[in-house]
């Protein structure tokens, strides 16, 4: 069995962290891919009280959140076919528009909106309208007389504050500050941490924080966050390996000297990322490291200490980073919570003690 145990607490914890860093801004959370492997209703559901909006990618995204609450949804990445645009006004979801043609479109549509966002390419080179388009789309949303509010934002490339995000922001503020929009917004979770330009009445866009981690390992002394999620999956037999023997598909792992193995229920199917490499595990108080490449099922954990079938194996967990998993996998947080799969049971627990266990 595999299981993720998710605190609601936690979640609630780290919005109002968000909350006291940032307290003259309004908090979009973005909830999109299943709350980040969370559980969108659960997420939602926790959040009314806490955030100010949610973002969402999609339709479907759209209108799960729309039943779950009254406040703001944003739909970034929509498709923009009639049939979407309607359900998304009937829906009262706010569209991100990111290219003329989605505007042109959007402008076909025989509805009003009550408010959209116009998100600007400033560098990140992904989604965005050109800035020598910006005026005109501007100027074709307020001839329509059919849009109430323009939110202008944008989204930066680094997850750090870096330079380039630095000449992304200020390409920006430069454009906004031209204009008179009532407000705007631009910080994910990295600006959030460590940008000092946060205007009152900016919209913030938080994902990762609120599930309790920071983008980069080396920013979490810059806000109090507890994870939300700890992950946890259970031996299944535990094998005596002799010296010189190997372990899985390919045979990666070769014994050095006999040790015991443990065949662990977690595996690429269930999100573990196949190219992990010398990975550590908890199991109890004792350490295991991840052996051999994982299967489709199932991952070998190096044994250390005594350990029987039906142990609990530690992914990661508040006191396990989900860093370690994601550098030892050479990928990022973000993915391995995305990437969990239906397989991995979702438990909602209440107390963060009982997690720390
Ligand atoms: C447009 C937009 N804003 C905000 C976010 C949240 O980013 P983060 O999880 O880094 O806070 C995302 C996530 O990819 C995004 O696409």
């Amino acid at each position: 069995m595999r299981k993720a145990e998710i605190n609601l607490d936690c979640l609630q914890h780290n919005a109002e962290a968000i909350r006291r860093l940032r307290p003259c801004q309004k908090i979009l959370a973005y909830v999109k891919s299943n709350a980040y492997g969370h559980g969108l209703s659960e997420v939602v559901k926790a959040l009314n009280d806490h955030v100010d909006g949610y973002g969402v990618v999609g339709l479907q995204e759209g209108l799960k959140c729309r039943q779950l609450t009254s406040l703001p949804v944003v739909v970034n990445a929509s498709a923009s076919d009639l049939k979407t645009l309607i359900a998304m006004s009937a829906h009262q979801l706010e569209p991100v528009v990111f290219s003329l043609d989605y505007l042109e479109k959007l402008l076909k549509t025989p509805v009003s909106w009550p408010r959209i966002w116009l998100k600007i390419n400033t560098g990140m080179n992904r989604m965005g309208l050109h800035h020598s388009d910006v005026s005109k789309a501007v100027t074709l949303l307020q001839q329509s007389g059919r849009v109430k509010s323009i939110i202008p934002m944008t989204h930066l490339a680094d997850s750090s504050m870096s330079i380039d995000n630095k000449h992304q922001l200020a390409r920006f503020r430069d454009w906004v500050d031209k204009s008179s929009f009532s407000s705007s917004s631009y910080a994910n979770s990295a600006a959030i941490l460590e940008s000092n330009d946060h205007r009152h009445g900016e919209w913030i866009r938080p994902g990762l924080l609120l599930y309790g981690w920071t983008p980069e390992e080396n920013q979490t002394h810059l806000i109090d966050l507890k994870p939300v999620m700890s992950l946890f999956s259970q031996i299944l037999s535990i094998n005596h390996l002799s010296s010189g023997s190997t372990v899985g598909y390919g045979r990666h792992y070769v014994a050095k000297q006999p040790h015991l193995a443990a065949m662990v229920s977690f595996g690429y199917a269930d999100g573990l990322p196949r190219q992990i490499h010398t990975a550590k595990v908890l199991l109890g108080e004792a350490v295991g490291e991840v052996i051999g490449l994982p299967s489709m099922d199932t991952a070998c954990v190096y044994l250390h200490s005594k350990a029987k079938v039906g142990d609990w194996v530690e992914w990661f967990s508040p006191r396990h980073s989900l860093h370690h998993l994601a550098a030892s996998s050479q990928t990022i947080p973000y993915e391995i919570l995305t990437r969990l799969s239906e397989r991995v049971e979702r438990v909602y627990v209440k107390e963060y003690d009982k997690v720390e266990g």
